[in-house]
């Protein structure tokens, strides 16, 4: 069977320019479906671009406004160069416009806020971690520290934000800032040197490849377990997450399991085909599972299993520790028990 993906439409409500090429896009939701906004800190949101090009356009863009504090979503987008969604994006979104967007998404939320945190962000890998910081700081009790790398003082994104968030929560937040042309590239060696006080603590990393990778050493280096290590690695879609999608009629067959799914705050009992992906099972019993590439790429459709067994075909994204824990992709995974319980809502 073959479905329209559903995509919601969010309105820029403002755009506010953070550096000379970072734009904030607040958005609030149009047509309805406010419930489907709803996120965790850290996620993030799927964005159609318009393109001409086969398969369409889409581009994942982290949120960094906090769902405890900020009243509406925030998006920030910093053009890369030969960027086609982020100059797009800041050539031609006003205020006014509306996009379409799929529901916030991603695993790259703490599992509690009630921690301390060792954050790290390089450019604009700042978006989710700053949402998780205001998150933190707002529900938590404990301290949080950000190394925040950028190129220059000019590209700082949320200097005056973090500024004001240090007045607001004194002896909480601790913002390290490296800038590349006073202190240079930040290599092994530094990076554990500011990360060796924190060693303790709940780390988040999100920035450039290289820059995630050298704080993935260092930590590992200073003997952090990797349960205790999250990194934000995004991927391009190679497919268009808002093209109509095959879904699966979720009927009784011979050897088909069911599985129990909570989602959105309501349960509800499917029939799961044998060799049916559990997103397409579930899309086509008309629940709004989460998904943006379906490629097992993005971590956008995780969910937990809590009682039964499946099987992915394709893993990019989930890490060994993230397995352990039960966590699995809905967009490959295939029934191996007859009965299977999920959950969204972890
Ligand atoms: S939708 Fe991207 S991993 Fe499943």
């Amino acid at each position: 069977m073959s479905a329209a993906a559903a995509p919601l439409q969010a309105r820029v409500v403002e755009v506010i320019r953070e550096t000379a090429d970072a734009h904030t896009l607040v958005l609030e939701p149009a047509g309805g479906r406010e419930d489907s906004f709803s996120y965790k800190p850290g996620q993030f949101l799927t964005i159609r671009i318009p393109s001409d090009r086969p398969g369409g356009a889409a581009r994942c863009y982290s949120l960094c406004s906090s769902p405890l504090q900020d009243e509406k979503l925030k998006v920030t987008i910093k053009r890369t160069r030969d960027g086609y969604g982020s100059n797009w994006i800041c050539d031609n979104v006003v205020e006014g416009h509306v996009l379409d967007v799929l529901r916030p998404a991603g695993t790259f939320t703490p599992h509690s806020l009630e921690a301390d945190f060792l954050l790290f962000a390089g450019g604009s890998g700042v978006t989710p971690v700053m949402s998780i910081l205001k998150s933190a700081l707002a529900a938590g009790t404990g301290s949080v520290t950000m190394v925040y790398a950028n190129r220059d003082e000019s590209s700082v994104i949320f200097r005056e934000e973090l500024i004001a968030l240090g007045r607001a929560y004194p002896g909480r937040l601790n913002v390290i800032h490296w800038l590349e042309t006073v202190q240079g590239i930040p290599d092994q060696a530094a990076i554990g040197a500011l990360a060796a006080p924190y060693r303790d603590r709940e780390v988040f990393i999100c920035g450039p490849g290289p820059f995630m990778d050298c704080v993935e050493r260092s930590l590992q280096a200073l003997g952090m377990p990797p349960e205790r290590i999250h990194i934000e690695r995004f991927v391009s879609l190679a497919a268009d997450p808002f093209a109509p999608v095959e879904t699966v009629v979720p009927e009784a067959g011979p050897g088909s399991s069911v599985v129990e799914v909570d989602l959105d705050g309501e349960q509800r009992t499917v029939n799961w085909p044998q060799g049916a992906k559990l997103l397409d099972v579930l899309l086509g019993s008309g629940l709004e599972a989460p998904y943006s590439c379906r490629e097992g790429a993005c971590s956008a459709c995780t969910c937990l299993v809590l009682e039964g067994e499946v099987r992915m075909e394709r893993n990019e994204v989930l890490d060994a520790a993230d397995i352990r824990d039960g966590f699995i992709l809905a967009c490959q995974a295939v029934p191996v028990s007859d009965k299977v319980r999920i959950t969204y809502e972890a």
